[in-house]
C-alpha cells in the first residue's frame, strides 16, 4: 500500500525543489508518504492527510507523535471527497499528492486543482497501474487511464508521466 524508498526519495526531493510549505495529500495509509514529504518541509511547513480509515491513520498518528516532524502533519478523517468540498477554495498548497481510491483520482483532481497555487504540482501515484492502464479492463484500470488523459489534454497544466515504480504523474498548474 505504501509508496515505499524510492517514490519517497522522489516526493522529498520535489518537495525540496519547490520549496514547498503547504502540502495536501489524498491517501495516507500509516504515514509513510506523508512523513517522508514532511521530513523535507521547513520546521513551520504543513501537510495535511486526508483519509478514512480510523485504525491505520491512527497507527499513522503514533508515527508522527514520535517523529521530529510529525508536528507538521494534520489528519483529516473522513471521505476525502467530503473533506476537499469543504476547503475553502484559496490557492494555498504547492504540492498535492494523491494516492487514495483509483476511480475518484479524476474527482480529486478536479477538487484540488483550484486549491493549488500558479505554478504548483499535482503528482499522483499508480498511473502505470501495473501497465493495466494500456487496456484497461477493471473500473479502476479505465479510471487511471480516463485520469492521464484528462491530465495530458489539460491546457491548465504542463505534465509528464514518470516511470518510477508503479508511474507518477506529474502536473504543474499554469
Ligand atoms: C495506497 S494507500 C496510501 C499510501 C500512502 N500514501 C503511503 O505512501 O504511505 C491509500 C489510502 O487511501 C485511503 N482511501 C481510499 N479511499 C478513500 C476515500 N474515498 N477517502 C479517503 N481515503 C481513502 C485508504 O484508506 C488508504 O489508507
Amino acid at each position: 500500500m505504501l509508496t515505499g524508498r524510492t517514490e519517497g526519495a522522489l516526493l522529498r526531493m520535489l518537495v525540496r525543489l519547490t520549496r514547498a510549505r503547504h502540502i495536501l495529500e489524498i491517501g495516507l495509509y500509516t504515514g509513510y508518504s506523508a512523513l517522508t514529504m514532511a521530513e523535507a518541509l521547513p520546521q513551520d511547513g504543513q501537510l495535511i492527510s486526508c483519509d478514512m480509515n480510523p485504525e491505520t491513520s491512527s497507527i499513522a498518528q503514533s508515527f508522527f507523535d514520535r517523529s521530529p516532524h510529525g508536528h507538521k502533519i494534520t489528519i483529516r478523517l473522513g471521505p476525502a471527497l467530503d473533506t476537499l468540498k469543504a476547503m475553502p477554495l484559496d490557492p494555498v498548497f504547492d504540492i498535492a499528492f494523491l494516492d487514495a481510491d483509483k476511480e475518484n483520482y479524476c474527482s480529486y483532481y478536479e477538487l484540488v486543482l483550484p486549491r493549488l497555487k500558479t505554478g504548483g504540482l499535482l503528482v499522483a501515484d499508480n498511473t502505470l497501474w501495473s501497465g493495466k492502464v494500456v487496456k484497461p479492463r477493471e473500473p479502476s484500470d479505465r479510471a487511471l487511464a480516463t485520469f492521464n488523459e484528462l491530465v495530458q489534454a489539460d491546457p491548465r497544466v504542463d505534465n509528464v508521466l514518470l516511470t518510477v515504480r508503479d508511474g507518477v504523474m506529474l502536473a504543474r498548474k499554469r
